[in-house]
Parts: C-alpha cells; sequence; structure tokens
C-alpha cells in the first residue's frame, strides 16, 4: 500500500482517525510571508490541515475534495475549533471556479486528477488567481515510485513547475523527499512552488 490512488484513498478514510494528521505543509506556511489575508481556495482539501490553518490564520477558505468522508473530517474538526470553511464534494475537474482568489493552494493532489486534464486544471487556477495572489503547488515527480506502480497518474518532470509558472514570479522552488509510514514505510519525491501573479 505504498502509493495511495483515489481507490486506495477512499479504504483509508473509511478508517477512524486522520491519515494525514494536523500538520499544515511547510509550504502553505511559507505562503503567508507574501500573502496575508483574504480568499483561499484548497484543492484537494483531504481532512483540512491545511485549510484548517489558513482558517485560523485569518483566511476564509474553500475546499475541494472528491471525498466524502475526508470531508466531513475536515468539516467535523473546523466546527471542533469554531471555524468556516465551504467545501464542495466534486472533481477539481469538473468544479467551475467563480471568482479570483488571493490564494489557492494544492497538495499531493494533482497527480490524481484525471491525467489529460491536469495542466488545464492548473491554467485555470492561475487565471483564478488575483493579482499579486498565490498558488503553492506540491506534486508528485517522476523520480516517485507510483509511475511504476501507477502509470494511468500524472507524474511532473522536476523542472516543469518552473516553466508552467515562469510568467509569475518564483518565491520558492523545490525538489524534495518525504518519508511516510502509512503502509511500509516508503519515500515519496516531490516539487513545490510558491509564486506571486504579478
Ligand atoms: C494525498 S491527499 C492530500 C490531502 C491534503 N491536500 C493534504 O495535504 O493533507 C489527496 C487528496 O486529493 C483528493 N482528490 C483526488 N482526486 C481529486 C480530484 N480529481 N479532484 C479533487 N480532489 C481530488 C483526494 O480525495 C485526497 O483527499
Amino acid at each position: 500500500m505504498a502509493f495511495l490512488n483515489n481507490k486506495k484513498l477512499l479504504g483509508e478514510y473509511a478508517k477512524p482517525g486522520l491519515l494525514w494528521g494536523v500538520k499544515p505543509n511547510r509550504f502553505v506556511k511559507e505562503a503567508l510571508k507574501y500573502v496575508k489575508s483574504g480568499d483561499a481556495l484548497d484543492i484537494g482539501i483531504g481532512e483540512g490541515r491545511n485549510a484548517i490553518y489558513l482558517a485560523k490564520e485569518g483566511f476564509k477558505v474553500e475546499g475541494v475534495d472528491i471525498s466524502e468522508s475526508a470531508l466531513a473530517k475536515c468539516m467535523e474538526i473546523a466546527d471542533k475549533e469554531g471555524l468556516t470553511i465551504d467545501t464542495v464534494q466534486s472533481k477539481i475537474e469538473d468544479y467551475k471556479l467563480q471568482k479570483n482568489y488571493d490564494l489557492i493552494i494544492s497538495v499531493g493532489t494533482l497527480h490524481l486528477v484525471d491525467k489529460d486534464k491536469v495542466l488545464a486544471v492548473i491554467d485555470d487556477v492561475k487565471k483564478h488567481t488575483a493579482i499579486q495572489g498565490v498558488n503553492v503547488l506540491a506534486v508528485f515527480t517522476d523520480e516517485d515510485l507510483g509511475k511504476t506502480e501507477h502509470p494511468e497518474l500524472y507524474f511532473f518532470h522536476p523542472s516543469q513547475l518552473k516553466e508552467i509558472y515562469k510568467d509569475w514570479q518564483i518565491l520558492d522552488f523545490e525538489n524534495y523527499t518525504i518519508k511516510e509510514s502509512h503502509g511500509t514505510p516508503h519515500v515519496h519525491h516531490l516539487c513545490a512552488i510558491v509564486a506571486k501573479r504579478i
């Protein structure tokens, strides 16, 4: 169970407890150096560790995810903490963004979007980011073990996000690995970008 595709995620989310914990992603935290408040969208919000953090920091947060049980867990935490997060159960590729956001984040999700729609989703995200607004994307790269296991999913070239955001100000960009302990302990290869629309 090293690599979680949507089918495996469904089973994991059905179990009690939090699969991804409560600690926000470090690039999401970093983005707050550059954008302090406003409307935020979390694509693939999951159980909400990043969205909850943003709501606590004063953002008006919306989140999209395909998983009903992940969204239920997210809402339960938000309720307990007295926070409001607007959630929509949808595939992001089917969801029509209706306004511009000051911050759009997507952590560990874009590889799960329909392979032929990933780049269109990013293009739409860029278009729906306010001028001076920020995007934070953390994606799996083609060095990841999941690429062999799941050729149907989308894995990014390590420098691809830099190319996609070449018309924005790139505030941070990093290829990195993370150790995961769900199932057999394993390492993932990811790339993250923090970029500002200019
Ligand atoms: C690896 S989890 C990451 C969750 C969260 N971003 C975090 O960092 O804790 C990926 C999430 O993307 C969701 N997801 C998968 N495919 C999706 C799609 N096409 N549209 C929206 N969400 C999707 C999954 O249900 C899952 O919650």
